[in-house]
């Protein structure tokens, strides 16, 4: 057995070191390295990839051979968290994989057979280790990508069959990471419509944790398939180990955090197995979904940073691009317009500086007219009645006063009441003989069928190419999935349903962004419920939430950009009472709160008006000229939680090279009797000093120093005081290096 074992042995790659082989000693370190971190597994003396290190880069490759990390000496065997664990190897804890083999065997043991790794382009290195089972035909890639300069990996798998027949694939997991500390605190995103990324954070004990989503479509409504590791004591800002994960996926997903029998904690993330054993037939091959993971040893702040550059980087359309100001038609006239409403909105934007008029649902069916959300959807062809003269005679419009101009679709979806449910019922997805359960008043696409995603791929190109001035869409998915059922897939493979209705997806879109690279689309699925690195390596911003409230915005935007690029964070000025919570704010803190992400507007803007519309175009000129650029590629600086006692919340950004910033410190309850915030700032270049500028005054000055130089010492050390106490007031400054 040993000899075969040994045969299995070849192929090291660069990041591989081979040493004299000792009694107790691995075989070889397999190290994988970004600017600060280190990744390293080893091969042991039975050929088992054994996990060895996670965090903090060490430069010490031989120690790693010496000792085998985690490990269990008092066991019976010789217990070492592997580097991917199957059932069937006397792994007890949570599995990355259990596969029934074409014998119906259900143990796996996988053993090493290479690392390779390559240079993929200036700052990526991929390494590919090969593992294959002991007694089968059976192979299984684990890839990790490293991004140098983010301090980000990227780990995925592919499973191989080459069995005789068919193996089904019960569990099959992205990625496996055992941690070892004293306690592990967990920070995780949950929420609801129109309160999405709510920031939870707990101790976890001994038992599994699971963050999870069975829907299928629009998958991070309720959680987000995103988290936070603190080591040993709950996350800080700018100390303590520190880990960021999130899932590049868009279906259904399971995270699971195990703290097992010996304190170590197990992470296990990928793909949900729920009702999705995947039939891997003899000589195919089933990848997982990228896991992306960032690692810190000062703290949560960083590792947002490190997500922030990768995301803004490789993982969105046009991240590192200024993004246009947009004022989108949804809570400005819903359904209800004509011509001249939506002119008119164009009218007033371009006055007030605004750069993109998105026309939103409502403009489109005429058998089945889209007046109200039961009917019309699937009949993507411009309703005469509201606009005669057809969507270009809005995009010259928009043109002639130097708008462009965007359109809503949300093409996977359906309302029975439209010719296309009447045309084509086996679209649907559906479940034999049951009455179908409409949310929303729609039904859902088989996005598994390559039919639905021709029609899905050509509703985007279709409108494209006849209306070639369209420069904006944004794409919505507004319900989930209920009674799977494809009428596409064959009996044998319904549990494919999940992740083929995923695969088309990506498929439309990968078509899609072959032929329009840079064309700008908006992730929207009810607000934040497509909100995933899988979604997002297709757009270029996500519609954070359907809830506009800034206060509601303050909460959902800081859980947002833990994770999630600022940049990408569609915030728009509404209407006061704002529609979703009815709270009164002024304009100025809504501005103020829009004004920390992707600015646009969302409201009738003829109702702004007097000293409001003077102060909403001075706001928008700042936007442009100072803040946008901080906004979009600055490092993020979290100066005060929401969630913190004291009632305020305050952030920076400051520019890569640290010659300006952009602070803001907003008051989220009353403060009585002259209780003010002092914020101490972050990320500024110790050595300098910087002018601070209040801008967004309204009328009043809201800091002593206003316009006066400090040391950056003295900020960030010392601190200001703000004059900002009333509820909902704030405060916006603009920092410059004084030479
Ligand atoms: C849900 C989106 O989140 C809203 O912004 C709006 O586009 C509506 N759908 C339109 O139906």
């Amino acid at each position: 057995m040993h000899t075969y074992i040994n045969k299995l042995i070849f192929g090291i790659g660069l990041v591989c070191f081979s040493f004299t082989l000792a009694v107790g000693q691995n075989t070889k370190v397999i190290e994988i390295k970004t600017k600060s971190t280190s990744l390293v597994y080893a091969v042991d003396q039975s050929s088992r990839l054994i996990f060895q290190h996670y965090g903090k880069t060490v430069d010490s490759p031989e120690n790693f051979k010496q000792h085998k990390a985690y490990a269990k000496p008092d066991t019976d065997r010789d217990f070492s968290y592997e580097a991917y664990p199957t059932f069937g190897l006397g792994n007890i804890n949570e599995p990355a994989l259990a596969a029934i083999h074409s014998d119906g065997s259900l143990n796996t043991e996988l053993a090493f057979v290479s690392a390779e790794t390559n240079d993929t382009q200036p700052g990526i290195t991929e390494t590919v280790i090969t593992l294959k089972d002991r007694v089968y035909d059976f192979t299984v890639e684990l890839y990790t990508k490293a991004f140098w300069n983010e301090d980000v990996i990227s780990q995925w798998t592919v499973v191989e069959n080459n069995e005789e027949a068919t193996v089904k694939l019960n569990n099959f997991a992205s990625s496996f990471l055992p941690l070892k500390a004293e306690s592990y605190y967990l920070t995780h995103f949950y929420g609801a419509w129109a309160g999405e990324m709510s920031v939870a954070e707990e101790k976890l004990e001994n038992g599994i944790k699971v963050i999870e989503c069975k829907k299928g479509v629009r998958t991070t409504q309720t959680e987000n398939a995103s988290f936070l590791l603190s080591l040993n004591h709950p996350s800080l800002e700018n100390s303590g180990d520190c880990y960021g994960g999130a899932l590049a996926w868009s279906g259904n997903y399971r995270l699971a955090f195990q703290v097992d029998e010996w304190r170590t904690l197990n992470v296990i993330s990928g793909i949900n197995p729920f009702l999705s054993a995947w039939s891997l037939k003899a000589g195919e091959r089933l990848a997982t979904p990228e896991m992306i993971y960032t690692f810190s040893s000062t703290g949560r702040g960083q590792v947002s940073r490190n997500l922030h550059d990768w995301g803004r980087k490789y993982a969105m359309v046009g991240g590192t691009k200024i993004h246009d100001i947009v004022l989108n038609s949804w809570e400005g006239a819903y359904f209800s317009f004509d011509e001249n409403t939506l002119t008119g909105m164009m009218d007033d934007a371009a006055e007030m500086g605004i750069e993109t008029f998105v026309l939103d649902d409502g403009w489109f069916g005429n058998k089945y007219p889209r007046n109200n959300d039961d009917a019309g959807l699937g009949d993507w062809q411009t309703n005469t009645k509201k606009l005669p003269r057809g969507l270009d005679y809005l995009i010259d419009y928009a043109h002639s006063k130097g708008l462009k101009f965007g359109l809503w679709i949300e093409p996977e979806m359906v309302n029975p009441e439209s010719e296309l449910a009447g045309n084509h019922p086996e679209w649907i997805v559906q479940s034999a003989d049951r009455d179908k359960i409409t949310w929303r008043n729609q039904l859902l696409l088989d996005l598994s069928n390559p039919k639905v995603q021709d029609f899905v791929y050509n509703v985007f190109d279709s409108l494209l190419t006849s209306h070639p001035g369209i420069e904006y869409v944004k794409w919505d998915a507004n319900r989930h999935v209920e009674q799977a059922g494809s009428t596409f897939l064959p009996a044998s493979e319904q549990t494919h349903f999940w992740i083929s209705y995923t695969h088309g997806l990506y498929s439309v879109y990968e078509r899609i962004r072959e032929k329009y690279p840079d064309f700008v689309i908006q992730d929207c699925a009810s607000g934040g419920g497509r909100l995933d690195y899988g979604a997002l390596k297709y757009h270029n911003e996500y519609w954070t939430s359907d809830n506009t409230d800034p206060l509601s915005r303050i909460f959902i935007q800081y859980g947002t950009t833990l994770i999630y690029p600022p940049v990408g964070a569609a915030s728009h000025v509404s209407t006061s009472p704002n529609h979703q919570t009815l709270r009164m704010t002024p304009l100025k803190f809504r501005f103020d709160v829009a004004m920390t992400g992707r600015l646009g507007m969302e409201l009738q803007p003829k109702h702004i008006q007097g000293d409001e519309r003077v102060f909403a175009e001075e706001a928008i000129t700042n936007y442009k000229q100072f803040v946008r650029p901080l906004v979009t590629n600055g490092d993020l600086f979290r100066l005060k939680s929401p969630y913190d006692e004291g009632g305020w919340a305050s952030q920076m950004y400051v520019a890569k090279d640290q010659t300006s910033a952009v602070l803001y410190a907003f008051s989220l309850e009353p403060h009585l009797r002259g209780i003010y915030p002092t914020i101490k700032l972050n990320g500024l270049d110790a050595k300098k000093k910087y002018q601070i500028v209040e801008i967004n005054k309204n009328g009043k000055t809201r800091f002593r120093g206003d316009g006066q130089t400090f040391s950056a010492d003295y900020l960030m050390n010392v601190g200001i005081e703000l004059k900002i106490a009333d509820q909902f007031d704030s405060a916006v400054f603009l920092l410059n290096v004084v030479h």
